[in-house]
């Protein structure tokens, strides 16, 4: 399967406005500026569709990009679902958010993963899995940590994504990736690790193949 067409199909601010269960969705979360939208676009084969930016905390709601989006027929009511939605979830941990506004988001990023990713008698669940980014210059931050710890919380599959590897020599890359594999281990985790940059478009068809393997 590739990507032939995408769209932008609308932000959620709250769980009321997130779209009726449908097509699948794979969500993607990370601390703030980590490289959410520019990974999307990269995966999406386009330059803005996900607005990226130097300033943190730009991403504040749900936003659902539509991968090949049915043809519009134009008919009465006809339910279109296109293959997959990839879903930017608002970044994490930016410092000048409130107590308030991160209990809220904690709230309902944590309500997003766990109860879209359960199926219901009418629907299998919609959430079929989480990305979670983490710079791979930096390795596992605290914040990452605590995003780990709502993210796990979802019966769906967990993939880490490693940003921005454009900025790492070779060797660097590989210290990154053993450095997430030895964060894990004493949680006993043994999460898939992808390499990635959007700039370079480094880990782009990995990430499609485990996106559609899970699906
Ligand atoms: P918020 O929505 O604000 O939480 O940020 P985000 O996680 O969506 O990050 P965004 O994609 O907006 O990127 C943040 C900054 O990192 C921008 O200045 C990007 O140009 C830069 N960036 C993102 N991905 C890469 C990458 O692969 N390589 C390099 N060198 N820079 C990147
Ligand atoms: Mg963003």
């Amino acid at each position: 399967m590739r990507v032939r067409d995408a769209q932008f199909v609308g932000a959620a601010p709250t769980w009321a406005a997130l779209p009726p269960p449908g097509a699948p969705e794979v969500a993607f979360a990370g601390r703030s500026n980590v490289g959410k939208s520019s990974l999307l676009n990269a995966l999406l084969g386009r330059k803005q569709l996900a607005r990226t930016s130097g300033t943190p905390g730009k991403t504040q709601a749900l936003n659902f990009y539509a991968v090949n989006p049915a043809p519009d027929r134009g008919g009465a009511g006809g339910v279109k679902e296109p293959e997959l939605y990839l879903v930017d979830l608002p970044g994490y941990g930016y410092a000048k958010v409130s107590q308030g506004q991160r209990a809220a988001w904690q709230r309902l990023v944590g309500r997003y993963v766990t109860e879209r990713a359960e199926p219901a008698p009418d629907h299998p669940a919609p959430l079929r899995a989480v990305v979670q980014l983490i710079d791979s210059r930096h390795g596992v931050t605290k914040m990452d940590e605590e995003l780990m710890a709502v993210m796990l919380e979802s019966p769906a599959p967990h993939l880490v994504a490693l940003t921005k590897a454009d900025k790492l020599s070779a060797n660097a890359r590989q210290k990154a990736v053993a450095g997430i594999h030895k964060h894990l281990r004493p949680y006993g985790l043994e999460l898939p690790v992808v390499l990635t940059s959007a700039e370079k478009k480094t880990g782009i068809d990995e990430l499609w193949s485990w996106i559609w393997r899970v699906m």
